[in-house]
């Protein structure tokens, strides 16, 4: 008997990680050591006191049933986001009905389209983008309009050149800095702006995705949307993870924050299909968000160190990117020599003949063309012989 995926999983991109994934499986069966910068998984441990604090957790019997919204271990986590945004952003939530906890941000940003998308309604994505911004538009059978953003425009949406019917038909609109896959920085005067072009749009949602506000490096800081006057009387939510600043991507759990009509709806639909997050990973999370920071100050020293490391190695041999003032990517436009390649078809280059695993710029969408992301998940020793085995590369293919 043949079986049929549904036809909106069909509608979705080529998820191209999964050829790179094999590609890079064959170098590894052929004896070739593999450098993997592809994906953004966080390789150093979770912080010792928050570790801890699970292990303390999960003992616990109360924290071994279902998770239930407002019970007490849940409101310690959510108080605890409210306080953080308190501290770093000076902007106040009410923890019960502005808070929502999630199974990673991914999965909150995925269901916010099921939520919200009908068949014919349109979601603006700016494009490139992490992957589910669009995909789970697709998956939620929205229309999905990308919105390009260029190297000309510092990958930022132009969101005044889009025409006022389309914005009228519009749901959904997803943005996010500092950006995955291209480390573009958005300032607060970008999110004043976008507050004011949203004022006369009551029915647009919009969902700004805050993954690497912690990540940031030369004296930036990242803001919060939610820091603008007036944000909190549109249809506004943001998205927020523990994955990055805690390197706590294996425990899913990040968060979303604002509206409470657009989370209220969040979470009923969440609640036909999960049931929350582990108490002990709660717990501990919120050990994270109030515990001390000074392991998220080593975590950007650490970046920092491999960022420099690595964009100096590429400049030194001719390979000209700049140095990104957040997140731990680098946003690298293919070499002159190579642009008659497809990002995958030079990704493919670098893992055959270099052992270098990245992602092809276009895994974030068609406006990606033309370039390679680096995820600096590796140690600055292994980014040296990256650079060094990438020089071999360029220099043979003379
Ligand atoms: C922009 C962005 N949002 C969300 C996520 C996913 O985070 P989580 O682990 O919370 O699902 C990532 C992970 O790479 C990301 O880059």
């Amino acid at each position: 008997m043949s079986i049929h995926e549904a036809n909106r999983m069909r509608r979705l991109p080529l998820y191209l990680f999964t050829i790179i994934d094999e590609l890079k499986e064959k170098a590894r069966s052929r004896g070739v050591d593999i450098i993997d910068l592809g994906m953004g998984n966080p390789d150093l441990p979770t912080p010792k006191h928050i570790v801890d604090e699970l292990c303390k957790q999960a003992r616990l019997t109360e924290n071994q049933r279902y998770s239930r919204p407002n019970d007490k271990p849940e409101m310690v986590f959510k108080e605890a986001v409210a306080t953080w945004y308190r501290e770093r952003f000076d902007v106040e939530l009410d923890p019960v009905s502005e808070v929502l906890p999630l199974i990673g941000s991914k999965e909150g940003v995925a269901h916010l389209s099921l939520a919200f998308l009908n068949h014919d309604d349109i979601a603006l994505v700016p494009n490139p983008a992490y992957p589910v911004h669009f995909n789970g538009v697709i998956m939620a059978g929205g229309i999905l309009y990308n919105i390009p953003m260029t190297a000309e425009n510092q990958f930022k949406p132009d969101l005044r050149s889009l025409s006022p019917e389309l914005v009228r038909m519009a749901k959904l609109l997803f943005i996010s800095y500092p950006h995955n896959p291209t480390s573009s920085v958005a300032d607060i005067e970008f999110f004043r702006d976008v507050v004011e072009w949203a004022k006369d749009k009551p029915n647009l949602i919009i969902a700004h995705d805050l993954a690497y506000s912690d990540i940031v490096y030369d004296g930036f800081k990242a803001p919060s949307i939610l820091e603008v006057e007036g944000a909190k009387d549109l249809n506004l939510i943001e998205f927020h993870t523990l994955s990055k600043s805690y390197n706590m991507a294996g425990w899913r759990i990040g968060y979303a924050v604002g509206s409470k009509n657009v989370l209220a709806s969040l979470a009923k639909t969440k609640s036909y299909i999960d049931f929350g997050i582990f108490r002990a990973i709660q717990l501990a999370a919120a050990k994270a968000l109030t515990g001390p920071q000074d392991c998220v100050k080593q975590l950007v020293e650490t970046y920092r160190k491999r960022r420099d490391v690595m964009i100096d190695g590429l400049n030194s041999i001719g390979w000209e990117v700049d140095k990104p003032k957040a997140t731990f990517y680098i946003w690298a436009h293919i070499p002159p020599k190579f642009s008659a390649l497809t990002s995958m078809e030079f990704a493919t280059l670098l893992v055959e003949e270099a052992g270098v695993v990245v992602a092809p710029g276009t895994g974030f969408g068609e406006y990606g063309e033309g370039y390679v992301r680096f995820a600096l998940v590796e140690d600055e020793k292994r980014l040296k012989i990256a650079v060094e085995r990438i020089n071999k590369v360029l220099k043979t293919e003379d």
